[in-house]
């Protein structure tokens, strides 16, 4: 028996999450599922985006799965904080190419590891209305632990260069600690090949040589918008998973946000949502059931029939769960 927290949040975050618990229910797997509120409705019904009884929830949990929320003016965000208070340091994204939808070539297959706890996420802003500060804190500590979290996973997926992405060359203190983490953990593992680029040309080498990456890790902003413009690479949003990982605890969820220009009309792909909880069986060890999900929603992209306005069709969230259902059991 899995104890799964479910956090559905705003907009199109409780339409997928709604599909995903369907599917789940129908593996032959056990799960008991808890709700927590967190984001927008939350705030205006509870006065905070993240209440305790929320991360009270999330942290005895086996896992979290997290839907999507919309930005509350003025407060923090929950998601932000869920994964810097479970301490899920290291965002796993990959991003790959998937028979037939329009991507830029058939055969990306990378991952991005994003630094979750630091960096320019810290949310700490100051100053006048003549000049604001905001604070990017970047520790050598992360910056190892987030290394050393690429290297493993290049192991894990049988693929052999990770490429460090960062600003040594302006923010030559943070990220000459960055870089500089990097390089030293590359120590430990001799047989993976490394490189570093700087963040700009990298923005320019996704678009113009993405087959040739494996696995990329950076700090938080600079990998929560490589990610973007990877998904978009291969499909868009609609397939780009999520998972948040840490030494205790793992946090899911897709790359999108909460999609206020289609929520409410039952269109949201709920693919990467799905996807998302494959990667939670994978990290719970439910590794064929994992794959399933994997593959039953290739083979309902691939056969281009049943699918969302995003990916050119004309089916709801649910047509598309149903049909990923029906190739799972
Ligand atoms: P978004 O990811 O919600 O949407 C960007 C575009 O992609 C929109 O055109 C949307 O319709 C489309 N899209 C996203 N997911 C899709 C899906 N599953 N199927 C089909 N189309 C999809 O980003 P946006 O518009 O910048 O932000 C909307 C709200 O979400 C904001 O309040 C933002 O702060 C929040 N947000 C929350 C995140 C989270 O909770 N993890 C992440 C990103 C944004
Ligand atoms: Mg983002």
């Amino acid at each position: 028996m899995y104890n799964i927290a479910i956090i559905s949040g705003d907009g199109i975050g409780n339409e997928v999450m709604e599909c995903c618990e369907y599917m789940l229910d129908k593996l032959d797997l056990n799960f008991s599922f808890e709700y927590g509120e967190a984001g927008f409705e939350c705030f205006n019904k509870n006065g905070t985006t993240l209440p305790q009884e929320t991360l009270k929830i999330a942290n005895k949990s086996d896992a979290v799965l997290f839907g999507a929320s919309t930005s509350t003016p003025g407060q923090p965000s929950p998601i932000i904080n869920l994964r810097k208070e479970l301490n899920v340091y290291a965002n796993i994204r990959p991003i790959k190419s998937y028979k037939g939808v329009k991507c830029l070539r058939d055969d990306i297959d990378f991952v991005i590891v994003r630094e979750n706890t630091e960096g320019l996420y810290s949310q700490v802003e100051y100053g006048d209305e003549d000049k604001m500060i905001a604070e990017r804190i970047i520790t050598k500590k992360a910056s190892e632990r987030i290394a050393k979290a690429a290297f493993n996973l290049c192991i894990k997926r049988g693929q052999d260069k990770v490429t460090c992405v960062h600003k040594s060359n302006v923010l030559k203190k943070t990220d000459g600690v960055f870089k500089e983490s990097f390089y030293n953990i590359s120590k430990q593992y001799p047989q993976i090949r490394t490189e570093d680029y700087y963040v700009d040309a990298m923005a320019m080498y996704l678009i113009t040589q993405p087959q040739n990456f494996d696995v990329i890790v950076s700090s938080n902003l600079f990998g929560d918008i490589l990610s973007d413009e990877s998904a978009g690479l291969v499909g868009g949003l609609g397939l780009a998973p999520s998972g948040n990982i840490g030494d205790h605890n793992g946090l899911f969820e897709p790359v999108h946000g909460s999609a206020p220009d289609i929520a409410g009309k039952n269109i949201a792909n709920p693919c990467s949502m799905i996807l998302s909880a494959s990667m939670m069986l994978d990290y719970l060890g439910e590794w064929e059931s994992a794959n399933d999900i994997k593959n039953a929603v290739e083979k309902v992209i691939a056969e281009c029939k049943i699918r969302t306005p995003d990916l050119g069709g004309n089916s709801s969230t649910m047509d598309v769960t149903k049909a990923i259902v029906k190739e799972l059991i």
